[in-house]
């Protein structure tokens, strides 16, 4: 197998703001992780401090070897009231941006992961009537401001997310309609809402996405652009075809349609469903799992990156990979063998441009908290140091080299 990789190829991490920033109050996540007898483990609180110490981790990661780095630009931080735009919100994103090209890292900028400005919650959030127009004016914004600087934007991260856990039955469908009932506070305005879930149909996020490309490519620079979906390795079981089929369909591939019309597909992929006649079959007894009850799984990510191609037609950059385990042995041999399988899609003459492994730091894994490691790097809950761990080197040495040892 030839398991070099392409000149120009991405390598790096990615974080998302509400995950690592800190102190993001004025963002709402699915109806309040603050609310009194919220779903959430614990609140994000100072998360990782990264707002503050973003230059100490885009120096580390470009001395690890590492060239490209994801991370979110949090709309709550940029337009805190509607229509009000913060310059110095976005003057520190510019920074972000300036500070990875000093280090010759390539930003790679999501411009929604997850959480929403309180207001955009109250006012409806993703099934609201204006929330099409609300998220483009917000992307043309910042496209303003740093769009000169940024070769590569994702609009939404998994906008699919909630569809995916719906069809394969992990949270029920009327439970979109509360906000998910995590804030535990239903009466709560976020809540009857529905909140600022990703939880619209496809055709509201589809043409959320599209106005905000509109708008991105309207502005200065020209950034390639597209959104990252969650592909979870959708496998049939005996029986399970039909099933297996139409949730597929809706979950995954209704969604890589969209992207046809992308300058890329942003692929995130973390383990494999195996579908059977009732639904999702539990993981087999004595089938190592992770942090998070995913089965270890890294052919998934091979297997979902040519599902992408070859559903798009368009580039694929790995976005998200990764694995939450205390065990960092256990995350060089899953990003391994990810890596093995990417290298066999290259080899095929699949067009891969990049592979960001999630996550740079141990973070805010939402309702889960801070429990679930899935960095390179350590952080310490108090003082915040950090401490690279041996996958970040490992990373670094095949990003260096450019192929697999
Ligand atoms: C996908 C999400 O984009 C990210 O926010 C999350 O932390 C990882 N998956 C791991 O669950």
């Amino acid at each position: 197998m030839v398991d070099q990789f392409p000149d120009g190829f991405l390598w790096g991490a990615a974080t998302a703001a509400h995950q690592v920033e800190g102190g993001n109050v004025n963002a709402d996540m699915w109806a309040a992780e603050w609310a009194p007898g919220s779903r959430f483990a614990e609140p994000s609180g100072d998360a990782c401090d990264h707002y503050h110490r973003y230059p100490e981790d885009i120096a580390t990661l470009a001395g690890l070897g590492l060239n490209a780095y994801r991370f979110g630009v949090e709309w709550a931080r940029i337009e805190p009231e509607e229509g009000y735009f913060s310059r110095a919100a976005l003057d520190h994103y510019r920074r972000m941006v300036g500070t990875c090209l000093e280090h010759g890292v390539t930003p790679v900028v999501t411009y929604n992961h997850f959480t929403t400005p309180r207001w955009f919650a109250a006012a409806g959030g993703w099934n609201g009537t204006a929330a099409v127009d609300r998220f483009a004016r917000y992307a043309a914004r910042l496209t303003e401001h740093i769009g000169d600087l940024v070769p590569w934007v994702c609009t939404f991260n998994e906008p699919n997310v909630i569809s995916l856990m719906v069809h394969l039955g992990l949270i029920p469908a009327a439970a979109r309609e509360d906000g998910l009932g995590l804030s535990g506070d239903t009466d709560s305005q976020a809540a009857q809402s529905g909140g600022s879930w990703p939880a619209a149909d496809v055709a509201v996020m589809a043409a959320a996405h599209r106005k905000a490309v509109e708008a991105i490519k309207s502005g200065p620079g020209n950034p390639a652009v597209g959104w990252t979906l969650a592909l979870i390795d959708l496998q049939p079981a005996d029986g399970g075809e039909q099933r297996w089929t139409a949730t597929r369909q809706a979950a995954e591939l209704d969604w890589l349609d969209v992207s046809r019309d992308d300058d890329f597909v942003g692929v995130q992929t973390y383990t494999r469903e195996r579908i059977g006649p009732d639904g999702v079959l539990p993981v087999p007894e004595g089938v190592a799992t992770t942090q998070t009850g995913w089965e270890i799984y890294p052919q998934a990510l091979g297997h979902t990156v040519r599902l992408a191609a070859e559903h798009t037609r368009v580039p694929v950059l790995v976005t998200e990979n990764g694995i939450a385990t205390a065990d960092d042995d256990a995350r060089i041999a899953y990003t391994a063998a990810a890596l093995e399988g990417l290298a066999g899609c290259v080899a095929d003459g699949v067009d891969v441009r990049g592979y960001l492994h999630w996550s740079l730091l141990d973070n805010f894994e939402w309702t889960s908290g801070f429990a679930m490691t899935f960095g390179l790097i350590a952080v310490d809950r108090t003082t915040f140091a950090r401490t690279v761990k041996p996958s970040a080197r490992r990373l670094g040495e095949i990003a260096r080299a450019g192929r697999l040892p």
